[in-house]
């Protein structure tokens, strides 16, 4: 395992990720959907935007801080919401939170996380930054109404985050080509390159071992880990979201808004904020970048609801950029899973700890004493 204090930056970790785990991880987490071309568009998305600085003035502390939904995030970073988190490194779902909580960021654990939510939830570090928790549909009602009853009951979620944009499985073909694809069948051939993967990545198959092992001697964490979601299962509509608006007292949010339109549904659903997401590029390829729908979207909804965006962030100057068009905060996925899988928790608080870094300096240069002051005067659109 890599010390975390030779990860650099986003790219750095990423190759470090590539290093600790067998291949089919590291593609699990890099890869997208069909050609790629919506998360390749997504970082591009973000190169296209001008910063416009303004000289003679001294900023010596940026203000990074923020306030979502009545609750204070030391900076405008979310951990976004990221399945199969406990194979990654032993150190999982709970490491994760934890790490995001040391740091004064929210983190959401994914409805496929790999573990029941209230374990996660009832993490001893977690108290003072709340998590939230993300929803994928289930296949029947039932499901999820049991789902969210759960989700109130553990205490541990102000808020709950639907994902819109899994009606069906991304087709990941590199996930495909591993041998090893969630709704397809592992056969002796898949095994077998499985199995090849594994044994070129010693120190990971040790470690996950040995956790496996302690958590088998630990008694069993309360509550079931919630199912994989069936591909083609039945999508949210805009009716369940307002039904789900009648049952959930908390924060609700839904994840995969690419439109105004799409927008001022969710506004009109009840919704209590938006999350402009294509899924880091990972479902519908030729989706559109979300930095470019971001500011259209910003510009319907901003002032009647709170807009997200994820997709491709990878530095300070992208979160600057994202907050300058409008969004009032940004989720980060790959970053801090290829964290994750080079060093563990450790490696997440790192990565978020660059980001932290990055925006502040980021924010010196451009002359622009907080994040709350940026608007669309620090950016060109069209560069
Ligand atoms: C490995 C991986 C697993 C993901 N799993 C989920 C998930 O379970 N639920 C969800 O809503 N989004 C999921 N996403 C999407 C992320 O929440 C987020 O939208 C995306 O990663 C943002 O793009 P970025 O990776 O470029 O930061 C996943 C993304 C990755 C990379």
């Amino acid at each position: 395992m890599v010390n975390p204090s030779r990860i650099a930056s986003v790219e750095d970790a990423r190759k470090f990720a590539a290093r600790a785990v067998p291949r089919v991880l590291f593609d699990y987490v890099d890869g997208g959907a069909d050609d790629e071309i919506t998360m390749t568009e997504n970082i591009s998305a973000f190169r296209r935007i001008g910063l416009l600085p303004r000289m003679g003035v001294q900023i010596t502390e940026p203000h990074l801080a923020i306030e979502l939904f009545g609750t204070p995030l030391a900076m405008p970073v979310i951990l976004a919401p990221c399945g199969l988190v406990n194979v990654m490194h032993p150190d999982g779902p709970k490491g994760v939170a934890q790490a995001a909580a040391s740091r004064g960021v929210v983190s959401v654990l994914s409805a496929v996380a790999g573990v029941s939510l209230e374990a996660v939830a009832n993490g001893e570090d977690t108290s003072q930054t709340p998590m939230w928790f993300q929803l994928y549909s289930p296949k029947g009602r039932s499901e999820w109404e049991g789902l969210v009853e759960r989700v109130a009951a553990s205490g541990g979620y102000t808020a709950l985050v639907v994902t819109l944009d899994t009606p069906a499985l991304g087709n990941r073909e590199r996930d495909r080509r591993n041998g090893v694809s969630i709704g397809h069948r592992v056969d002796v051939r898949s095994a077998t390159t499985l199995a090849l993967q594994i044994a070129g990545r010693p120190a990971w198959a040790a470690r996950m071992a040995a956790a496996t092992l302690a958590a088998r001697r630990s008694p069993r964490p309360p509550g079931p880990t919630v199912g994989l979601v069936a591909a083609g299962g039945s999508p949210f509509t805009w009716k369940d979201i307002s039904e789900i608006r009648e049952r959930w007292k908390g924060t609700l949010l839904v994840k995969g808004v690419l439109s105004a339109t799409d927008a001022r549904s969710a506004v009109d659903s009840g919704c209590d904020g938006v999350i402009v997401s294509n899924h880091g590029g990972r479902q519908l390829d030729g989706a559109p970048a979300t930095m470019s729908v971001l500011p259209e979207i910003a510009d319907a909804v901003g002032s009647a609801t709170t807009v997200l965006v994820d997709g491709g962030v990878r530095r300070g100057s992208d979160v600057v950029k994202a907050l300058a068009a409008g969004a009032d905060a940004v989720l980060i996925g790959r970053p801090y899973l290829y964290g994750l899988e080079a060093a563990g928790a450790a490696g997440v608080a790192r990565i978020l700890d660059i980001f932290r870094t990055d925006i502040e300096r980021t924010l010196i240069l451009l002359g622009c004493p907080s994040v709350a002051d940026l608007d669309r005067k620090w950016i060109d659109l069209k560069h």
